[in-house]
């Protein structure tokens, strides 16, 4: 039998992970799923750990859901944690992305900036998390979600020792609906092969008979805002893939030169002018993506609170989490049975990227067996890609570093080299002005 923790219980994405669960109830024998949070959170750990036990109990099933504060008391003896916190709750966020917008740059909550500084305050938790696994659940699987999840699951690994942890997102998830609506096939009939790093990976898209597809979909979905809505229509109400993203139109031409398929996440860095605009707008009207998403998230737990709601609600969709859990519960559920499952996850390179060291994160095509995942080999990226990449992954490894050691040079170097920071007295100031606003999260600096 099975125990999870979900350490972050009081997000509002909890229902969607009940629900995932409760989806796969024939595969997983659960006897208990302890939701963590903390005193901050205590409130909403308790409106939507009622909603969770309504959930689980009008599905019929005798599961034990606990909510607690206590995250040594929920770890002991566990199988699976998975992880959806964010150090500081939206108000972090809110600086995060105001922040650095109030200088003209970009402030985004997982590129730039704002993604950094979510670094700095999510890493130091993260490694306790893994200091009392490593005490109370040592074969315990971790399941990482909270972002940056690329650089979360690194550190975990490179910092804290810690190998079976993988990380997850739900845009991999969302690119395979969008190809498939694009060429208008089955998603299960066509073959995939991910590459990159979190928030910033490339696919290939195969048909049955093993035609590559990649150039059509980058025709038929990414060469404009209407042919990208035409390819979602079939899924989502989102206009971009993602409901936090703008849907602005790609070059073309750069677009289809890549032969390769951007996520949605690149737009910051293919048309870094239109996405600053973009939300320099939004600042300005105090409608950045961190104010509206408090404002969903107050609605949300409105809805959470009727005692006689007892299934995810559809506003959650407003929220950039959609197929969350299928990423989570399928990931859980094909280690628990080896199932095999084909999944984009992040985990150690081993090779699959050419281009990078094997004992680096990346987020690629695997296969998940009960020892965790296997990547699938993607190869070299022309030189249009791989600098970026490579530099990409060398800004992770340095944030990371700075997070650890709470080096103040070394936090300046990552600003300075990620490409969506100007470097010099910009980045400098940015850089203060944040590590001021998050000091009470930032005991290492
Ligand atoms: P949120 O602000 O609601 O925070 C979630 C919960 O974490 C809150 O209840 C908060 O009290 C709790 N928390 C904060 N610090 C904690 C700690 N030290 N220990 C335990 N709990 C703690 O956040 P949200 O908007 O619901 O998002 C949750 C996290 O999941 C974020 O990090 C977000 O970036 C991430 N996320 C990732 C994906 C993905 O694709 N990987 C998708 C959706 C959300
Ligand atoms: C997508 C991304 C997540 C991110 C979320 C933000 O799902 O994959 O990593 O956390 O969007 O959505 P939000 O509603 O919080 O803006
Ligand atoms: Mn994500």
């Amino acid at each position: 039998k099975i125990k999870i923790v979900t350490i972050g219980g009081g997000s509002s994405y909890t229902p969607e992970l009940m629900e995932g669960f409760i989806k796969r109830k024939d595969h997983l024998p659960i006897k208990e799923i302890w939701l963590v949070d903390i005193e901050a959170g205590k409130e909403k750990l308790e409106i939507v750990g009622n909603l969770a036990k309504r959930m689980v109990k009008a599905a019929g099933l005798d599961w034990e859901i606990h909510l607690t504060l206590d995250r040594r008391e929920a770890l002991k003896d566990a199988d699976f944690v998975t992880t959806q916190f964010r150090v500081g709750l939206l108000e972090a966020r809110i600086k995060d992305e105001r922040i650095p917008l109030s200088h003209g740059i970009l402030g985004q909550e997982t590129n730039g900036a704002g993604g950094m500084l979510k670094a700095f305050r999510t890493i130091p938790v993260i490694l306790d998390i893994v200091e009392d696994m490593k005490e109370l659940c040592p074969d315990a699987w971790l399941v990482n979600f909270t972002n940056p999840s690329g650089m979360v699951t690194e550190a975990v690994m490179r910092y804290g020792n810690w190998n079976k942890v993988v990380g997850l997102c739900n845009v991999p998830i969302l690119c395979r609906k969008i190809a498939a609506g694009a060429l208008k096939e089955n998603e299960e009939d066509l073959f995939f092969r991910f590459g990159g790093l979190n928030h910033f990976h490339w696919h290939r898209v195969w048909d049955k008979a093993g035609k590559e597809k990649t150039r059509e979909v980058l025709e038929a979905a990414y060469t404009s805002v209407e042919n990208m809505k035409n390819a979602l229509k079939s899924f989502t109400s989102a206009n971009s893939g993602v409901q936090n993203i703008p849907n602005i139109s790609f070059l073309p031409e750069q677009i289809l030169n890549l032969g390769i398929i951007p996520c949605m996440y690149h737009r910051y860095y293919y048309i870094t002018d239109d996405m600053l605009q973009e939300e320099l707008e939004a600042f300005a009207k105090g409608e950045t993506r961190a104010e509206l998403v408090k404002r969903t998230e107050a609605e949300l737990f409105e809805l959470y609170k009727d005692p006689n709601l007892s299934i995810k609600p559809p506003q959650l969709e407003k929220r950039g989490g959609a197929f969350y859990s299928d990423a989570a519960c399928e990931l859980i559920n094909s280690i628990y049975n080896d199932k095999r499952t084909h999944m984009v996850v992040s985990t150690r390179n081993n090779g699959a990227i050419s281009d990078l060291p094997d004992d680096v994160v990346v987020e690629v095509s695997s296969i998940i067996t009960s020892g965790g995942p296997v990547p699938i080999s993607w190869g070299s990226f022309e030189p249009s890609s791989r600098g970026l990449l490579q530099l990409m992954k060398d800004m992770e490894l340095t944030t990371i570093k700075a997070a650890v050691t709470g080096d103040y040079g070394t936090a300046q170097q990552a600003f300075t080299i990620n490409p969506l920071v100007p470097s010099g007295k910009i980045a400098k100031k940015v850089l203060d002005e944040l590590l001021i606003a998050h000091k009470e999260h930032l005991p290492q600096f």
